[in-house]
């Protein structure tokens, strides 16, 4: 994919490796929509057009089925028809982390709606689209937590293996079509969300998002780094 004028959404850009991403890629030349619940996304779009990059912002919770189509249609009249989406938002489900046995069951279903059900619903519509445009890249972030079963980190890592098992089905059957749908694990970070669940972690152990954020990119580019149906493990650069 050339980012060069390509028209990329992120979700979960007001913070962390989605701003990280948000500015890469506007770096790149794509046309970069950012999508949050935080405000923030409005002044992080702001600078980014200060910059001279070409940037707009979308305000949503996108658990909520309703925020969808808005936000995809508002994007469309921003930017054109999109050529990338990167499922980037996500939520610990729960926190602080803790035993399945603990968790309320509105925790995991709010992990799912925002991990499983927000990218069912954007791939349908933005998939769709692509397919019949014959080319487009749906992004998926990930995590070791969907691979390994770690103690307390059940609703987090179980819909991230949905979200994962989401990709390859839409890659089954969009990549015929010309449409890469992959997952990225980007690795361990310096962000929030790290902090939230490991507070005693010493943050400059941490890669800085914007690593991750140059590496997926990269990973967009170049095509036959992240095949579609590829789990791409950053650092290990491995794809499976
Ligand atoms: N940090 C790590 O070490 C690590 C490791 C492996 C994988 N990952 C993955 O990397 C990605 C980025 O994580 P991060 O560490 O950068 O997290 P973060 O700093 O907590 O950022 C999460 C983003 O998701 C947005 N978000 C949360 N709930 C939302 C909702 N309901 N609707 C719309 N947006 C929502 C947040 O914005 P608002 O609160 O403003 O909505 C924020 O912009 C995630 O997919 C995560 O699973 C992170």
């Amino acid at each position: 994919m050339n980012l060069h004028n390509a028209s990329m959404m992120i979700t979960g850009a007001s913070r962390g490796l989605g701003l990280s991403l948000a500015q890469t890629l506007a770096k790149r030349g794509a046309k970069v929509v950012l999508v949050a619940r935080g405000l923030e996304v409005y002044s992080h779009a702001e600078s980014l057009v200060r910059q001279g990059h070409q940037a707009f912002a979308l305000q949503a919770d996108l658990r909520d089925a309703h925020a969808i189509h808005p936000v995809i249609a508002q994007a469309n009249a921003l930017v054109g028809p999109l050529d990338g989406v990167i499922h980037n938002a996500a939520t610990l489900g729960v926190s602080p982390l803790r035993t399945l046995v603990d968790t309320p069951c509105e925790s995991l279903s709010d992990a799912l709606a925002l991990h499983v059900l927000a990218p069912f619903r954007i791939n349908k519509i933005v998939g769709a689209a692509m397919a019949l445009r014959g080319e487009g890249a749906l992004v998926h972030i990930t995590t070791d937590a969907a691979v390994e079963a770690y103690a307390q980190w059940g609703a987090y890592g179980i819909s991230k293996a949905a979200m994962d098992h989401l990709m390859r089905s839409f890659a089954a059957e969009l990549g015929p079509h010309g449409v890469r749908s992959f997952s990225v694990d980007p690795g361990e970070m310096n962000t929030a969300l790290h902090h939230e669940a490991l507070p005693d972690v010493d943050p400059n152990t941490l890669q800085n998002p914007s690593w991750a954020a140059d590496r997926i990119a990269d990973l967009l580019e170049h095509s036959e780094r992240a095949p579609s149906g590829a789990r791409v493990v950053l650092g290990a650069e491995v794809a499976s």
